[in-house]
Formats: C-alpha cells, structure tokens, sequence
C-alpha cells in the first residue's frame, strides 16, 4: 500500500510577540489567569505589512521543501489549510506554488478551521494512495489577530498567528490510517462571518459580525469529550495499542484540553508535545508547527508511532495514526 511519509518540515513565526502582560494592557486580564486557564504566556503576531497567509505560508513552505532535500519540480501537489485567507482566490497554495517554483503541479486550498492541516494531510494522502501524486506539499498558515475581536478578553489571549509546512513522499507502508469528523449542529459555538454581504444579511438574516465568535466553555466541554472518544475509536478501527504510541501531537488550543485528554485515555501528559506556551492557538498551523520544533529539537525518530489529532470551527474534528 503507498502511503506518504513525512521526509521535511518546516514553519514560521512572525517575530513580533504579544505577551499576556501586552494584553493585560489591553483587556481586563493579567498573566495569571490566562496561564493557569490556557497555559499561553505568549503569542506570535503578524506584522500588517511584513507577514500575510500567503508570505508566512511561502516562507514555511521552502523551509520544509529544503529540510526534504527535495527540488521543487518533484513536488505533485500542494494543499494548503486555511481559514483566514488574504484573498478570495486564488488559493493559498497557487501562492506558494508560484514562491516555490513548483509551476505546473496540482494547487489548491482547503477551510476545515483548526483541523485544516489534518485535512489537507489526508487530502495527500488519497493522492497518493491512488498514485496519482507521489510528492506532496501540505501546509496549514493562519492570520487569526485579523479576525479576533481584541476587546473580547474571552477569545482575544488565545490565538496567535504562523504557518507550518510538511513535504509528503510516496513509500510503501501502513495504510493511511484517519478519522475526520462534523457535525453543523455544535456550529454556533465557534464561527467567522466576516465577509459581509449586505443584501443577504437583510434577506436571509446572515450575521454581519466580522470578528469570531466562540462559546469557549462548549467548545471546551465537546473536546474532552469526543477527543479521547476518537483515539480509542481510531485504535480500534486501525487495531494498534494507545500504550505503544510515542507521541501525541494535538492541536494546540489550550493546555487544560490537552492535560483532560492524557488524563482520560490514561496516557502520561510527556507523551503530549506542547508549544502553546510560547504560540497561542494558531488553528490549521498549529499541528505542523509543533512537528517542525519536534523535529529541530531531536524529539522525532524514525518508526516513532504517532497520533495527531485537531478540532475547531464546524464543529470539525479529525485524528491520524502514523509511523514517522
Ligand atoms: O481551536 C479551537 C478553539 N477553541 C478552544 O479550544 C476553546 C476552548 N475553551 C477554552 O479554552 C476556555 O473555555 C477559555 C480559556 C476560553 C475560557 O476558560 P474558562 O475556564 O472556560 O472560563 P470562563 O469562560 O468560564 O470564564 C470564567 C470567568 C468568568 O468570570 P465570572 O463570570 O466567573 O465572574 C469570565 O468572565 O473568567 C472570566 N474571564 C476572564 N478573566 C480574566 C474570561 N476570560 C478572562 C480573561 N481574563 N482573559
């Protein structure tokens, strides 16, 4: 069976970082709760001029194409995940193909909110599996400060901006093993109208609301319970043992989610990677950012047993098993 294995990685972070003390500034708030309530102490934030989705994406993106060792002409396909584009279209990953030098390959996006690279990753994989792509380029890259409401203490200390990438090659192997879930009707605890359509609003009742919106304590109270519900159902439907995995590498959203989760699959909490101390929640970026550091800091080996897992916006939620 060809599966695609990870052979490079990449992300970026825009340099400027607000920290919960910026924010105290800014809203009623102070360091101590949001690191005892999130685990945050700070977030990246991208510069209105220097950093967009599309140059966070890029820069992420040769990263992981030069930790590949690859050129950019063996590159099939890229799929890019993002929910704060800069533009309509063309996608994200049109952008990048064009940065890279890949010209001529297949590109395009795809929006699943915060499990967008768990998408896109899968997305490859079915490429592959089917040899119609025997390189891929997946990427998740985020502007989130753009659509946070910054007076809204409740949304405003947790998201952070970033991209991160992952070059996908073709090998023989284990079955692309996933779970992708949603269900619209959990959807109004976490959304972003925030293109407005003013004829619509009037006719169809469309919110006019450009900032997101999210119920955290319902979002909170849906993932500790369908998180650990996904893993043990992903190892019962693919039959490896939860013991034997390696590491657990989440979505990075909020401590407190990690540690309910390790708690209720009765996994010790080091086998949870976490950066979200020193990044927020970056959504669809925040999985292969985490994996990029892993890597850099020799945390990654090969035949690691890896479970990733995301949820967000939709509500969508998503888990894959995989040997590194
Ligand atoms: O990618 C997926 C995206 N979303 C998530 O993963 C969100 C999941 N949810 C969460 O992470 C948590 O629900 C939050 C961190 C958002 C909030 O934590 P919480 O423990 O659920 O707090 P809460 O909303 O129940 O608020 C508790 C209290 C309230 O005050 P009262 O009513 O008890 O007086 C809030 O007004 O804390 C207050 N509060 C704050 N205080 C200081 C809310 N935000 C803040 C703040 N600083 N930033």
């Amino acid at each position: 069976m060809l599966t695609g294995k990870i052979i490079g990685l990449g992300s970026y972070l825009p340099p400027k970082i607000l920290t919960n003390d910026d924010l105290s500034k800014m809203v009623e708030t102070n360091d101590e709760w949001i690191t005892e309530r999130t685990g945050i102490k700070q977030r990246h934030i991208a510069d209105a001029v220097e950093d967009k989705v599309t140059t966070m994406a890029c820069k992420a993106a040769k990263a992981a194409v030069e930790d590949a060792g690859i050129d950019p002409s063996e590159i099939d396909l890229i799929v890019a995940a993002s929910t704060t584009p800069d533009v309509l279209f063309p996608g994200v990953a049109c952008y990048v193909q064009g940065a890279i030098g890949a010209d001529g390959c297949a590109a395009f996006d795809v929006n699943s909110a915060c499990p967008g690279f768990i998408a896109a990753y899968n997305t490859a994989q079915g490429f592959i599996e089917t040899g119609n792509a025997k390189t891929v380029l997946v990427l998740g890259s985020e502007c989130l400060s753009n659509y946070v409401d910054w007076t809204d203490r409740g949304t405003c200390i947790l998201f952070g901006d970033g991209a991160g990438a992952a070059v996908l090659r073709a090998e023989e192997g284990l079955k692309n093993s996933f779970i992708m879930k949603a269900s619209m009707k959990r959807g109004d605890c976490l959304h972003c109208e925030s293109m407005k359509q003013p004829k619509r609003v009037d006719e169809e009742g469309f919110l006019q609301s450009t900032f997101m919106y999210m119920n955290g304590k319902e979002v909170f109270r849906f993932v500790v319970t369908e998180i650990p519900a996904l893993v043990e159902e992903l190892s019962a439907k693919y039959g490896f043992s939860i013991d034997e995995v390696d590491h657990f590498v989440f979505h990075q959203a909020n401590r407190r989610i990690i540690e309910a989760t390790a708690k209720k699959l009765n996994v010790p909490l080091e086998k949870f990677p976490m950066n979200i101390q020193d990044t927020g929640n970056t959504s669809s970026a925040s999985i292969p950012i985490l994996l990029t550091q892993m890597k850099k800091e020799g945390k990654l080996k090969k035949g690691d047993k890896i479970v990733m897992s995301s949820f967000g916006g939709g509500l969508t939620w998503g888990a894959n098993y995989f040997v590194y």
